[in-house]
């Protein structure tokens, strides 16, 4: 991946929905001297998205995104990306599709982050599913988008134990802490050598 703000550090965005903890923690690592990527934007299709609030209070250029109809959306985002020489996404928490086309011009440079040991459960209420299959784990897997939701090159995964007395809430929050050190993980592994 090329480096490209004149710093060593990737220029990358965040694509949010809704609450952002992933992202403020990646907001987090990136101000951190040993960090291999810089946050310049972040794009959110909700304006009420309350991950938001991190863009005004950390300085970080963000672009709210109505997604009526999705061609226009993307080819919106797309030149954002390029206005602002972003290489690599993260998605965190981005509740829309991406289109075939969109992957396309972005190949190998979208990562998400989904509550789940894919390829079991994906798609949305991830741990309700694993409790209710009598799992012994859940946990959270960090990927490359490819076209098929959820289902692109696994970078790395973690196991998180699923108890007796597991509600989806209880077990969602104890799977967020790992999502977060997940994410960061799996970065520097893809942008290490790079
Ligand atoms: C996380 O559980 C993530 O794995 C999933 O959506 C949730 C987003 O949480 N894709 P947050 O907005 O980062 O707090």
């Amino acid at each position: 991946m090329k480096k490209s703000n004149g710093t060593n550090k990737i220029s990358t965005a965040v694509f949010i929905s809704g609450r952002g903890s992933n992202l403020k923690n990646l907001i987090n690592h990136s101000r951190k001297k040993n960090s291999k990527f810089k946050i310049n934007l972040i794009i959110s299709n909700n304006s009420k998205a309350r991950g938001l609030n991190y863009a005004n209070k950390e300085k970080i250029k963000k672009k709210i995104i109505n997604y009526r109809v999705i061609q226009t959306a993307e080819k919106k985002i797309l030149l954002e990306l390029k206005n602002n020489k972003i290489k690599l996404i993260c998605l965190a928490g981005f509740m829309k599709i991406i289109s075939k086309s969109f992957i396309k011009n972005f190949k190998g440079k979208i990562i998400n982050i989904h509550p789940s040991l894919l390829p079991k459960y994906k798609g949305l209420n991830t741990h309700q599913k694993a409790i209710k299959n009598n799992e012994k784990y859940s946990g959270c897997t960090v990927h490359y988008v490819s076209p098929k939701l959820d289902s692109g090159k696994i970078i790395l995964q973690k196991k998180v134990k699923i108890f007796k007395n597991d509600s989806p809430a209880k077990l969602a929050k104890r799977v967020l802490k790992h999502e977060h050190y997940l994410y960061i993980k799996a970065l520097n592994k893809i942008l290490t050598n790079r």
